[in-house]
């Protein structure tokens, strides 16, 4: 699929379709769709008095053969009320109007962005929301439903001189949907196709592809480094272990600059291990390594933007099974950084092996941490499928990744770290245990047990539990895996 920005006229412009948006309004044609409704003769303004077409959002309103336009059909997307309109609503806009088209076959677009919104911004916005938008779900499937692809878009209404700052957003918004779609490609893949080698097949691949260093520990290399919390895991499957370790080092990098580690749980298959977990639903499972797909696309989208500040992306991937060697309930283990931890639950799996990947990015030195997890049923509880709860040890650096997240349009929200909660994960035998002793909060310990292995390292967790996995199709996505966080955290990086 192609997009470019073209800066001819939008009425004289042929193609399969013209769209554009509507604000919630007493008289929503008004601006650049009055010009639109003047050359079709005013169809559009009678079609708003007679109540058929309100802006209300993502409304459609499709119109064939209009009259006045050299365009096949004109399309008009509810976009709500104007004082609301922002990027996100801009992506979902475009995201439902791709997805609209190409259900009806239509090939080509162009897509006019309202008068005041030529910007970088809004261009990137556009990319995101239709490279996202024309993601789907159906590798595995024989029919594919041929033919219904979109070729190639046009975004319209960029004047000469708004035309390389928009350029500069469409670039950006490739490289950025690009990489999420990479991540939404991994969190879809089977865990009988996805196993932690071929994951760390794939990440090296991706690296070396992106121009990144790239180094894979084996169940060997990370037994050597006592990485106990990690193995304790694997210990259970028949499948071995990886850490994946991908670095993007930009050309000058100041001494005494940030190094961001970006650490993400990959479980490609989370079955409970002996605290097992019911059949109902078990084989959504397979998303517990969308924090470490998150991480890995991200990283891949840095490297094609170059910011000015070396990332370094720690995954550790295991399955997590009952097998015969599986670690039990009351088991001891020792972590790399030394901690006692006793395993009430070997179901709380994820925080045990992001304890050593947080522990050794800090040994590969980093300064700044963000992990990202699909860590509890708990935070789906607090936040449904809302939210990404973000949990943070230092409030300099999670405002700052809450203001990424605000500019990149995704919904994260801060959940409490008081003392209190730390409390609940003290071990009567062990240095601490990996599930609270208290009735409820399952989201807040899990994040105060990570937070353990961050020690003084700002650091900042993201539960990715609730919002990495659509359950149904949203008009924008496919039904599935979401790519959640990876937009944030590539701001995040970029705003240092
Ligand atoms: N992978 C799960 C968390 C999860 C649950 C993700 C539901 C998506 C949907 C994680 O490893 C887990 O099982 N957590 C336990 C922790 C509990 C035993 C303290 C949970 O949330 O039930
Ligand atoms: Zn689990
Ligand atoms: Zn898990």
């Amino acid at each position: 699929m192609q997009i470019t920005l073209d800066t001819k006229p939008f009425v004289g412009t042929e193609t399969d379709a013209l769209v554009t948006y509507l604000f919630e309004d007493s008289e929503p044609i008004n601006g650049r769709v009055a010009e639109v409704d003047a050359a079709s003769g005013g169809l559009l303004k009678k079609l708003a008095r007679s109540g058929e077409v309100t802006g209300k959002t993502l409304e459609f309103t499709l119109i064939h053969a209009p009259a006045g336009l050299k365009a096949a059909r004109l399309l008009l997307v509810g976009a709500g009320k104007k004082d609301a309109f922002n990027g996100a609503t801009l992506r979902k806009v475009a995201g439902a109007a791709l997805r609209y088209l190409k259900a009806r076959s239509v090939k080509n677009f162009a897509f006019l962005v309202r008068e005041n919104g030529a910007t970088a911004d809004a261009a990137q916005a556009l990319a995101e929301g239709f490279i996202a938008a024309n993601f789907e779900t159906d590798k595995y499937k024989t029919d594919k439903k041929n033919g219904k692809e979109i070729e190639s878009i046009a975004l319209m209404g960029f004047a000469e001189a708004e035309k390389s700052a928009g350029e500069k957003g469409l670039a950006a918004g490739k490289i950025i949907a690009e990489a999420q779609n990479f991540t939404r490609d991994l969190v879809n893949e089977p865990s009988n196709k996805l196993t932690p080698r071929i994951l760390a097949d794939k990440a090296s691949a991706m690296a070396k592809d992106a121009g990144l260093a790239v180094e894979i520990l084996d169940e060997k290399r990370i037994a050597e480094l006592k990485m106990g919390a990690l193995l304790s895991v694997a210990q259970g499957s028949v499948e071995p272990p990886r850490m994946i370790v991908a670095t993007y080092t930009p050309a000058n990098v100041k001494p005494g600059a940030p190094v961001i580690g970006l650490v993400g749980k990959a479980v490609t298959f989370d079955t409970g291990g002996i605290s097992i977990k019911p059949a109902d639903g078990m084989e959504k499972m397979k998303y517990d390594m969308a924090g470490g797909a998150t991480m890995l696309g991200a990283i891949r989208a840095l490297a094609a933007l170059k910011p000015n500040v070396k990332v370094i992306c720690v995954v550790p991937a295991t399955e997590n099974m009952p097998g015969g060697k599986a670690q039990k309930p009351g088991d001891i283990q020792t972590a790399m950084s030394g901690k006692t931890i006793e395993v009430l639950n070997t179901d709380a799996e994820g925080r045990l092996i992001l304890a050593d990947a947080i522990t050794y990015a800090k040994q590969l030195g980093v300064t700044h941490i963000v992990d990202a997890a699909t860590l509890t049923g708990a935070i789906v509880v607090a936040l449904a499928n809302v939210n990404v709860g973000v949990f943070g040890s230092n409030q300099e650096f999670t405002d700052k990744l809450l203001a990424s997240a605000k500019a990149s349009g995704e919904k994260m929200w801060p959940m409490p770290m008081d003392d209190e909660y730390r409390e609940f994960i003290k071990g009567s035998f062990a240095d601490i245990q990996n599930i609270g002793s208290g009735k409820g909060g399952g989201s807040i310990t899990g994040a105060w047990f990570i937070r353990e292995f961050a020690g003084d390292t700002p650091w900042i967790h993201l539960d990715i539990a609730g919002t990495a996995w659509n359950d149904d199709a949203k008009p924008w996505l496919a039904k599935g895996p979401t790519g959640v966080a990876l937009r944030t955290l590539v701001h995040l990086v970029q705003s240092y």
